[in-house]
């Protein structure tokens, strides 16, 4: 059986799959509320095929407990924050959650993270926990770290269909883990150390954000000497071996926006191309908020209230906020001690900033610009609404004349 531990955003989908493809999962959250509705039989969050997943895992047997349990096999996705004075990765969720399991494991279980860690963690935090407890690694107890490489908005087919790294101490025991994760993954599943494993998940989103800080820059250049940044990329990928991203109003999320900077914090006088990438691209709600001033001058509009943020989440069709661009830009206009700038995002029920909507009409009824600070679906599909407002597209997705850009 496996012990499925943290059921957020990674947990609950892993839990699900694994349930849904034969393997018994009972999965352990010690938010009271979130297994209360598990059991309920709903999910936590919004996630394309996620519902259907639950129906099958639910169909299958998987059970969902407060508790840890006895078992043989652990998968620990907790949250791995970054300490914001330090910029090291803060990994005291995992080793809470180790803790807890060390508690209840038998000798000869497997636990796996899979948490997001930058290399040397488990051998500095993970292991002493499991010596402490009086454990030989290796003889009484297995460790072995399985990062995940999901994306909110496609988890489900992600889950089934992305290449995953396995890194073990020892060949056999990766291999069994392995097995585990074939039970539902149809990508190729690598086998490495554990310190390499740990530093290919960090690397692959240190590689994402810098590429992102590079089209943010290049954004920056072109605005300041009036260029069309995204007819000058265009172009550019029409060479063979260029692949500029776009850019865009900044970046969230739990991966791109946190994870890079577990290298500025290790290796702080080496890793000076991160560092600069990570402050570009966290500069660009500021940069965008600029521009709303800007326009606005040129416009002739002088009430900020009249102005509205479309989108608050991190990314599009998904309804995770965290690290979003547009809390971002939100608190920095707090900062500056200006407020009004109103708000919408279809994805985002609750009431979580103030002069928020919950309805596109009247949300576009009382402003007379937008800021297209998130590119869902919906906005694209209603583009005609926008005919008459001032545009602010930071994703150059809304073709209508007059459209201004970042
Ligand atoms: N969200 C993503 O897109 C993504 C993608 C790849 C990797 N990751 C990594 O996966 C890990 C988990 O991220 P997430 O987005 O699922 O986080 P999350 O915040 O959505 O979920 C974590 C869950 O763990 C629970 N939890 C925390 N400590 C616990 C403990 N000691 N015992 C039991 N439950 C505990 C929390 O209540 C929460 O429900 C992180 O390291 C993250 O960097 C996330």
């Amino acid at each position: 059986m496996v012990n499925v531990i943290g059921l957020g955003y990674i947990g609950l989908p892993t839990a699900l799959m694994m349930a849904s493809h034969g393997v018994e999962v009972v999965g352990t959250d010690y938010n009271k509320e979130i297994v209360a509705t598990l059991n309920a039989g709903q999910t936590t969050f919004e996630e394309n095929g996620l519902d259907d997943l639950f129906d099958a895992a639910l169909e299958a047997g998987i059970k969902f407990s407060t508790e840890y349990q006895v078992t043989d096999t652990y998968i620990v996705s907790v949250p791995t924050p970054y300490d914001k004075f330090s910029k090291k990765v803060d990994a005291c969720h995992v080793v809470a959650a180790v803790e807890n399991v060390m508690e209840v494991c038998p000798k000869g279980a497997t636990v796996v993270i899979e948490s997001t860690i930058s290399p040397g963690i488990i051998d500095k935090y993970v292991r002493p926990v499991i010596e402490d407890n009086g454990f030989h690694i290796g003889e009484d107890i297995n460790l072995v770290h399985a990062p995940e490489r999901i994306i909110p908005g496609n988890m489900v087919y992600e889950l089934l269909h992305n290449n995953r790294t396995i890194g073990a101490d020892n060949h056999e025991i990766g291999e069994k883990v392995k097995t585990l994760y074939a039970s539902f993954c149809q990508g190729e599943i690598v086998l490495t150390d554990i310190r390499t494993a740990e530093m290919t998940k960090v690397v692959e989103n240190t590689f994402r954000a810098v590429n992102i800080a590079f089209a943010n820059e290049l954004a920056k250049i072109c605005r300041h000497d009036n260029m069309d940044v995204y007819e000058i990329i265009r172009i550019c990928n029409m060479h063979p071996r260029v692949n500029i991203l776009q850019p865009g109003p900044g970046v969230g999320g739990h991966c791109i926006s946190v994870d890079p900077w577990f290298l500025v914090g290790d290796y702080p006088s080496l890793a000076k191309v991160i560092d600069e990438s990570m402050k570009t691209n966290d500069g660009m709600p500021d940069f965008v908020l600029n521009r709303i001033y800007e326009i606005m001058k040129e416009k002739g509009l002088t009430d900020i209230s009249r102005v509205g943020l479309y989108g608050l989440t991190y990314k599009e069709n998904v309804d995770d906020m965290r690290e979003s661009p547009t809390l971002q830009l939100l608190e920095s206009q707090e900062r500056h001690l200006a407020t009004g700038l109103k708000v919408y995002d279809p994805f985002i029920k609750k009431d979580v900033v103030k002069n928020q909507y919950h309805d596109l009409d009247s949300f576009l009824g009382d402003v007379n610009m937008v800021v297209v600070m998130v590119k869902h679906n919906e906005i694209k599909e209603n583009m005609a609404k926008l005919t008459d407002k001032v545009v602010l597209d930071c994703h150059n997705i809304i073709d209508l004349p007059g459209v201004c850009y970042i």
